[in-house]
């Protein structure tokens, strides 16, 4: 009897997803041959509930390392509504479970962030056989040290950073670069580091635009005539982070602001009275080729899959620790994110190199 694996990819795309296919694919099928068919779901668990799958060729796994994206598509399915029954009247944990019995699958590969883990978990609870893969440029994945995408989105957001150095030095400007991360400031941070910005602004470290704008005065002191802030999408400032979400997203749509970005770069025109403006790289952070050390880590992640596959080793996901590739217990780690700790060591580099965090 052949073994059949399911395989898919859900939430937010990110470079790495078809290196890690790849990497698991090609693993299966040195070690099983013949004795392995991979069947590909569409589009996350959308695809899952809705039946939307096909047995794969071995040849559809060839030529993939390189490519962004996804070759199976992906969508956000949110978890907090998996057992929502909506107007289709679907029940969608009852067309997941028919779903993955119809297509005989001996186990379920679910590349993922944290949504996409803590359905898995709901689907290993109700009895299927999962094993997740750690994917999101966010870096948030509790247990993992990292995902694959970071690094790639990392290179992104620098060579960004990079860039408006030359366009800011020439104008005299202020140039606030606005980068992905709504819970955590990972990508803000080494992207930041990695691109020399002057202020470093992330969620998990809510700021003061005075002490920003200090920041930016005392640059000017020192005869700079220009200050890169990268800023993570989800910051919020000191008087904010007393305010509850709902509360929070009321005040900024009462005063018209769209983002923290926006705002940020209108307050600092204002009270330093130097020209500022907005970059906004958004999902190109996300799109391409991954870098060699995402393909590295998937291929990594992708053997290691493939090993707790013949293991039938479930209910797990796939994991970096210390340098070494290695599974967690997939319900110890479903629901925890990982931000940035306030002692974290790249916090302390930040500092002593006199970057402003806010
Ligand atoms: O989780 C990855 C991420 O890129 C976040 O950094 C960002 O906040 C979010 O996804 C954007 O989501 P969407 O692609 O649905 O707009």
């Amino acid at each position: 009897m052949k073994k059949r694996i399911g395989i898919l990819t859900s939430g937010g795309d990110c470079p790495g997803l078809n290196a890690t296919i790849r990497g698991v694919a090609k693993a299966l099928y040195q070690r099983m041959g013949d004795s392995v068919e991979i069947i590909g779901i569409a589009n996350g668990y959308s695809g899952l509930i809705n039946g939307e799958w096909r047995v794969m060729q071995p040849h559809e796994f060839s030529g993939i390392l390189t490519v962004g994206g996804t070759i199976l598509g992906t969508k956000r399915t949110p978890f907090k509504l998996m057992r929502v029954i909506g107007e289709d009247k679907v029940d969608k944990v009852a067309a997941m479970k028919k779903n993955y019995a119809e297509m005989k699958l001996d186990c379920l590969l679910t590349l993922g962030g944290n949504g996409t883990h803590k359905t898995a978990n709901l689907l290993s609870e109700e009895g299927l056989n999962i094993i997740g893969l750690p994917k999101t440029i966010d870096n948030d994945i509790y247990g993992t040290d990292v995902t694959f995408g970071f690094h790639t989105a990392v290179d992104i957001a620098t060579d960004v950073i990079d860039r408006i150095h030359t366009t800011a030095g020439s104008h005299s400007r202020v140039m606030v670069v606005e980068i992905m991360g709504n819970k955590a400031g990972w990508l803000t941070l080494y992207a930041g580091i990695a691109g020399g910005a002057d202020i470093i602004l992330i969620p998990e470290l809510p700021y003061s635009i005075d002490n920003v704008c200090r920041a930016v005065e005392a640059r000017g002191k020192e005869g700079k005539n220009f200050s890169i802030v990268a800023v993570a999408e989800g910051v919020y400032d000191t008087v904010e982070a007393r305010m509850k979400k709902k509360e929070r997203a009321a005040k900024r749509t009462e005063a018209g602001e769209i983002t923290a970005t926006s705002r940020i770069a209108r307050q600092i025109e204002e009270k330093t009275g130097l020209e500022t403006r907005v970059c906004v790289p958004g999902h190109m952070q996300r799109g391409g080729s991954p870098s060699a050390y995402d393909r590295v880590l998937a291929t990594q992640f992708g053997v290691h899959a493939a090993k707790l596959v013949e293991a039938e080793q479930y209910g797990v996901t796939v994991a970096m620790k210390n340098r070494r590739t290695t599974e967690n217990v997939l319900s110890e780690i479903a629901g925890k994110s990982r931000l940035v700790p306030p002692d974290h060591a790249m916090l302390s580099v930040a500092r002593r190199m006199g970057i402003c965090l806010g």
